[in-house]
């Protein structure tokens, strides 16, 4: 018996399938978000790549931001109680999870039992979320996966005073055209994002154990930035994009 959790997000689609004894045995990432084909595209991936078929599915939940549009599963659950359920179940002593997507960044506390205290939200615009990082990493002309190890060649951090991405792009550009070094500028970028996230979170309250979420946290050089802002060690988990997934496909074999 197989169960099935969909994380369609603003960015990247994910899919994860586990066992009923909660292993996961399959996973899909498309870096397509909501309304696009991203859906599709991860769940033929997810069949072509694994030794299981859909009639093997015996219950699904999809979350994230397309979630309303899509029809297919047997429930729906919110992002916010997925990635909670998610990141309990890998390392319970978390209380803190900062999850930052493409779109929008969230703090969520939980408690020992992975239930939801209370949590922040920024939606309304790029500055703190991953979408200011995709934005200057394509002035910069940089893949967003070589990010992490180009912050690490930086000798001093070159800061980027304009939270607002319109603005932050000219300032990089007139960065470069001054001679900055890229590993500088672009550790004040992760430290651009990391002053929101951080403002964000203290907004909300932290609490050790912290984890880092999202497709953002496999970028080394935003982990190194947080962590100085926020003065704390955090705890990345093996699949950091997955856990909303994971969530809910552990809701669905609970539902079942
Ligand atoms: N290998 C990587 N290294 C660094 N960043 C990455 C990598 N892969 C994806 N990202 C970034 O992760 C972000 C997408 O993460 P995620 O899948 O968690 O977002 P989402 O769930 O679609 O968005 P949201 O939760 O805001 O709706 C994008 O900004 C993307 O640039
Ligand atoms: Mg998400």
């Amino acid at each position: 018996m197989f169960f099935l959790g969909i994380d369609i997000g603003s960015s990247a689609t994910k899919l994860v399938v586990i066992d009923e004894n909660r292993n996961m045995i399959g996973r899909s990432v498309i870096q397509l978000g909501t309304g696009t084909s991203g859906v599709e595209n991860a769940v033929s991936n997810l069949y072509a790549s694994h030794d299981f078929h859909p009639e093997d599915i015996m219950g699904s939940v999809v979350t994230g931001y397309g979630r309303k549009q899509f029809g297919s599963a047997d429930t729906e659950i919110s992002e916010i109680s997925c990635h909670a359920k998610g990141v309990s179940f890998l390392t319970p002593s978390i209380r803190t999870i900062i999850d930052i997507g493409g779109q929008d960044t969230k703090v969520i506390r939980i408690d020992g039992k992975g239930k939801i205290q209370d949590f922040t939200m920024n939606d309304k615009c790029a500055a703190g979320t991953g979408r200011f990082i995709s934005v200057m990493s394509k002035v910069l002309d940089i893949d967003i996966a070589d990010m992490g190890s180009i912050d690490k060649e930086a000798t001093e951090i070159i800061s980027i005073s304009n939270t607002c991405a319109v603005f932050a792009e000219s300032e990089v550009i007139s960065k470069l055209s001054s001679g900055c070094s890229i590993p500088n500028i672009v550790a004040g970028i992760h430290q651009s994002v990391a002053r929101r996230v951080a403002g964000l979170a203290y907004r909300n309250g932290i609490e050790p154990d912290l984890a880092l979420t999202g497709g953002v946290a496999q970028n080394t050089g935003m982990v190194r930035a947080l962590e100085q802002e926020l003065n704390a060690r955090l705890i990345i988990p093996c699949d950091p994009q997955l856990t909303g997934a994971l969530g809910a496909a552990l809701y669905a074999l609970e539902n079942y």
